[in-house]
């Protein structure tokens, strides 16, 4: 190691519950839309996973927790023997090459394609409070998600359970912990959020009630693998998928303090507008973390000075980075040596082949 990386906290090692990262450079969780029948991850996404070892620490695109919790094309999911099994083969094959791997569970609420797409029933949500100015281009049209319908205060012990039992067959996959998707819209936040959940029984009204679910699911998943191998991933005032609060700095303070108690490993935080500015919506980022004492973990829109900066100030401990992880398999080498970064190919992000998916090659 040159001075001047050995200089750098972005790659100095980590203590990260009982494994240590080898550096701070995280591989953010990225839907490709990639799978095979039954969306059990393919042969290529053994290598896609593998081919980014180098990472401080790999987290998986988001993986559906059952069959109701999928929303978007071929995402592989975590709730079927043979999904188990295919994730099984990704893991095996990143600890071959001496990485670390949590894996995203995902449980999408009101945000469903594939209902639309598959006549499937509603997607499930708080409320049956569409998401109006959401639309993706999928196998060559624009599709709406389907219109929601609200969960029965009777099913809500389901959706945990799902969770839970999610997260044991990470574990079994060989995974060496779960983050619970907490974000951008999706069914955890939604909860959480004035603009998703109208309810008036004890999973709405109240900050406490609104992050009852959240908080729910975070202790199950933690008492199914243990504290040290769960992380949470939270958007407070990010607007993806028509995701709004009247109060985020409130809410994400109670839900910060309440996590802190919960004793889990890491608080993954989208800052600001997921893949735009950073610094809007504004928001007081450090306020959690001081209610937060587990590990931080930055993420949107960082470049090395600036993950380098966000560690040196205490504001963060680990960085994630999203999409420059697409085209740079090696990127923390690249990192280390200021090496330029390739471009992704916007038109092979999401579905497709092995092109722009497995077959980016590293420089190192
Ligand atoms: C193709 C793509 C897929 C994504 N899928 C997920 C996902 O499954 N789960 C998630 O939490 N965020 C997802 N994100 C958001 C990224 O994790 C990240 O927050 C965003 O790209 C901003 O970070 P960056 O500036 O480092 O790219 C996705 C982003 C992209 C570009």
């Amino acid at each position: 190691m040159t001075d001047a990386e050995a200089s750098n906290p972005l790659f100095s090692p980590y203590q990260l519950g009982e494994i240590v990262l080898p550096n701070r450079v995280i591989m953010a969780p990225m839907t490709r839309w990639r799978s095979g029948p039954g969306f059990v991850p393919l042969a290529s996404t053994v290598e896609y996973y593998a081919q980014r070892a180098s990472a401080g620490l790999i987290i998986t695109e988001g993986s559906p927790i059952s069959e109701q919790g999928r929303g978007y094309p071929d995402a592989p999911g975590i709730y079927t023997r043979d999904q188990i099994k295919g994730w099984k083969a990704v893991t095996d094959a990143v600890h071959q090459k001496d990485g670390r791997i949590f894996i995203q569970i995902w449980h999408v609420g009101r945000i469903s394609y594939v209902a639309r797409l598959h006549d499937l029933p509603p997607p499930v949500a708080p409320s049956a409070i569409p998401a109006p100015n959401q639309q993706m281009k999928i196998g060559g049209q624009m599709v709406r998600p389907a219109e929601p319908r609200a969960l029965e205060l009777t099913e809500i012990p389901g959706i945990v359970d799902d969770f839970r039992r999610a997260a044991a067959h990470a574990l079994e996959a060989g995974f060496d912990g779960v983050e619970l998707h907490g974000a951008n819209g999706y069914l955890l936040d939604a909860f959480a959020k004035t603009g998703m959940n109208a309810r008036t029984d004890a999973y709405g009204g109240s900050i406490a009630n609104r992050s009852r679910l959240m908080l729910e699911v975070t202790e199950a998943v933690a008492t199914e693998v243990g504290r040290m191998r769960t992380g949470i991933r939270i958007a407070p005032v990010n607007p993806t998928n028509d995701s709004s609060t009247d109060d985020a700095q409130e809410l994400f303070e109670y839900i910060a303090a309440k996590l802190n108690d919960l004793q889990i490993a890491y608080l993954h935080v989208v800052e600001g507008t997921s893949m735009g500015d950073r610094n809007t919506p504004p928001f007081d980022y450090s306020r959690l973390r001081s209610l937060f004492k587990g590990t931080y973990i930055g993420s949107n829109g960082y470049d090395p000075e600036l993950a380098r900066h966000a560690i040196e100030t205490g504001n963060a401990d680990l960085i994630s980075f999203a999409r420059s992880f697409v085209a740079n398999p090696d990127l923390v080498e690249r990192f280390k040596r200021g090496l330029p970064l390739a471009k992704l190919d916007p038109e092979t992000l999401l579905g497709g082949s092995d092109a722009g998916y497995s077959d980016y090659p590293t420089l190192t």
